[in-house]
């Protein structure tokens, strides 16, 4: 299967692809950390910082950004993603035949599981295409009592008291399942809400050649951080015009 190439920005240095790329983010091998699982963040932004296009992330990809998300999925325990962009996005097939054969081969599950916080239970959640399919395992985090029914998926919803149910918590839960390494996708609010809670360990930023203006979702939707997160620039990478940044959030 051909993968687009990615180019280091670095003089003479060889192309690579998503898969290596993830590959030296030592994903696959993650030690298991006592607490909580290595949390990364990917998202895509204009070069204006807007995360939608008429409301989906999909204006703003293209097929190397499409690559390199769904190889950070492959090596993924899990996938940690917002109700509001589950919905918005209509979520189905997270990957490709050829990456869920290289994660049975390595004796992972075929996929990730695919865990979302609502906390008042977004009923819209019950059309979310992802929960029509059997090979989908997915976790709602909630601390609702309202009921929600899967429509073939492998679903567990799994309820907190109110109020207990923070991003700590949730990644606890997931560590709880085994989970290692947990990409979230965001949102743009529950990437906030992480980033507040000092989550965040790698930041996988791709900048698309796009200006976009108005007013919807910037990457990241909540109050202002006083003083800003700081930002350790680990990798740089470039496929056509799109550009992928790799961050460290620096404490
Ligand atoms: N460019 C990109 O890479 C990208 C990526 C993802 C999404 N998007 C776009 O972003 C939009 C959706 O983003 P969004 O920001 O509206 O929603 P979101 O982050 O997907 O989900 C927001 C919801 O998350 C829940 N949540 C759980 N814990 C939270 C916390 N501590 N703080 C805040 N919310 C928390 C809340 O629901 P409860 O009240 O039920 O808890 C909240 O309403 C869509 O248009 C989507 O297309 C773009």
């Amino acid at each position: 299967m051909d993968e687009p190439a990615l180019q280091t920005l670095e003089p003479g240095a060889a192309d690579t692809t998503a898969a290596a790329f993830c590959e030296r983010l030592g994903l696959w091998d993650e030690p298991a950390r006592s607490g909580r699982p290595r949390l990364v963040a990917a998202m895509v932004g204009s070069a204006d910082g807007r995360a939608t296009v008429q409301g989906s992330a999909s204006g703003l990809g293209s097929p190397a950004d499409r690559s390199v998300l769904r190889e950070l999925r492959t090596a993924a325990d899990a996938l940690l993603v917002g109700p509001s962009t589950l919905i918005a996005e209509g979520y189905a097939t997270v990957l490709d035949a050829h990456q869920r054969e290289r994660r049975t081969a390595r004796g992972r599950a075929p996929e990730p599981l695919v865990a979302t916080i609502s906390r008042r239970l977004d009923p819209r959640l019950a059309d979310v295409p992802l929960l029509a399919e059997p090979q989908t395992r997915m976790l709602v985090l909630t601390e609702s009592e309202a009921p929600l029914a899967s429509a073939g998926a492998d679903l567990e919803v799994a309820r907190f008291a109110p109020g207990a149910l923070t991003g700590r918590a949730a990644l606890e839960h997931l560590a709880g399942a085994g989970a290692r390494v947990v990409l979230t996708e965001g949102g743009p609010s529950l990437l906030h809400a992480l980033i507040a809670e000092g989550l965040v360990d790698d930041l996988v930023l791709t900048l698309a050649p796009a200006l976009v203006a108005g007013e919807g979702r910037s990457v990241l939707h909540g109050p202002v951080f006083d003083p800003p997160v700081a930002l350790r620039l680990e990798d740089v990478l470039r496929a056509e015009h799109h550009l992928f940044l790799r961050y460290v959030p620096v404490s």
